[in-house]
């Protein structure tokens, strides 16, 4: 099994994703500031993997508290989590968790609980909220392996993998399933520039799973779609808007056209704390721009002339009308996502 990241009596233990697949190495982050600085540096990347990082970033900046009492720690407990939610903008599973943290903690602080229970309380949600991802994974999977074919080539695009959760993966989850179901799958990863989390990360851990995968440059996409090696698409997202717009990594929005040209079905796989109904579409979503040296640079080596213009949005919005379907523990939506979604945001 792939550890992507692991509570320890030490700290958070995380897989080095920066370092992937030519080294696996782990990076130990013992406080609070340190989980903000894997987040930051990418080390643990990926909408549910930012998630639980930031929920046991909580746990450990509590448990490191000297505060006597709760209502001491309260204005600590403030600053943890704004430091936590300041480190990436787009995946919303961010600020779900931090979220669900301070509803927690509001209960917490009501009830006047001694600051022993509250560093254990802190913990076990945080706990909770990894063990909910695997399941969610696990569930949705068997939905979106359900959609896939019985034989043929399936396109994915980033890592929406076992390294992008806390294990399975939520597109990379729906492979597995498929595989899992006897269907005879060909993944195509997408290389993904300028971070290749598509020929490092997804390379590397469906390779480790003996799944039959092919790294393709971004550009090749199309191309294979002609000629008829492409016969689904299964992406994450880090934000569903209310009308089933989502923010995935730059380049899905390119894929999912592409799609629709070719007559090709085109899914989401993502667990419900990816929906955010408050953005009525994806234009309110907040788009993260990274540093160009992920651009002008690889591997320390400059690619591009000195001062030429640079631009690095790591994400991109697709409209809802290129979804085919999108799978979620609770099931999977259908089109119009407008409705689907809020049927289940209602439900919940
Ligand atoms: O910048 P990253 O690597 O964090 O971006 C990750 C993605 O875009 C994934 O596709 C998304 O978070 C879904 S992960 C299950």
């Amino acid at each position: 099994m792939i550890l992507t990241l692991e509570w320890t009596p030490k700290g958070v233990n995380f897989i080095d994703q920066t370092k992937l697949p030519l080294e696996e190495s782990y990076v130990l982050a013992t406080n609070y500031e340190e989980v903000a600085e894997v987040i930051v540096t990418m080390v643990v990347r990926g909408a549910p993997a930012i998630g639980v990082s930031a929920a046991y970033g909580v746990a450990l900046g509590a448990k490191d508290s000297k505060a006597k009492t709760i209502e001491e720690f309260a204005p600590e407990f403030e600053a943890i989590c704004a430091r936590l939610a300041g480190t990436r903008p787009t995946a919303v599973n961010l600020f779900w968790a931090i979220d669900r943290m301070k509803r927690l903690f509001a209960e917490l602080l009501a009830t006047k609980t001694p600051m022993s229970s509250v560093k254990e309380r802190i913990l076990t949600e945080a706990h909770a909220m990894y063990n909910e991802d695997i399941a969610a994974c696990k569930t949705m999977g068997a939905f979106g392996g359900e959609r896939m074919p019985d034989e043929g080539g399936v396109l994915t695009h980033c890592n929406a993998g076992a390294l992008a959760t806390c294990g399975y993966g939520t597109a990379l989850g729906v492979i597995r399933s498929a595989v899992e179901q006897g269907k005879r799958i060909k993944v195509y990863a997408d290389e993904t520039r300028p971070f290749l989390q598509g020929a490092r990360l997804t390379a590397w851990e469906l390779m480790h799973d003996g799944i039959d995968t092919t790294v393709i440059c971004d550009n090749m996409a199309a191309s294979l779609m002609r000629a008829g090696k492409i016969q689904a698409v299964v992406v994450g997202a880090d934000r569903i808007a209310a009308n089933g717009d989502f923010a995935n990594k730059i380049g899905t929005y390119n894929v999912a056209i592409l799609a629709r040209e070719h007559g090709i079905p085109f899914y989401v796989a993502a667990p419900c704390s990816t929906i955010d109904m408050k953005p009525p579409d994806g234009a309110a979503i907040p788009i993260e721009e990274r540093s160009p040296v992920e651009v002008t640079h690889h591997g320390g080596k400059q690619l591009t002339p000195h001062g030429v213009g640079i631009c690095n949005p790591a994400f991109d919005v697709t409209p809802a009308r290129y979804l085919t379907a999108i799978f979620t523990e609770r099931g999977t939506l259908e089109a119009p996502f407008n409705e689907s979604l809020k049927k289940m945001a209602v439900a919940e």
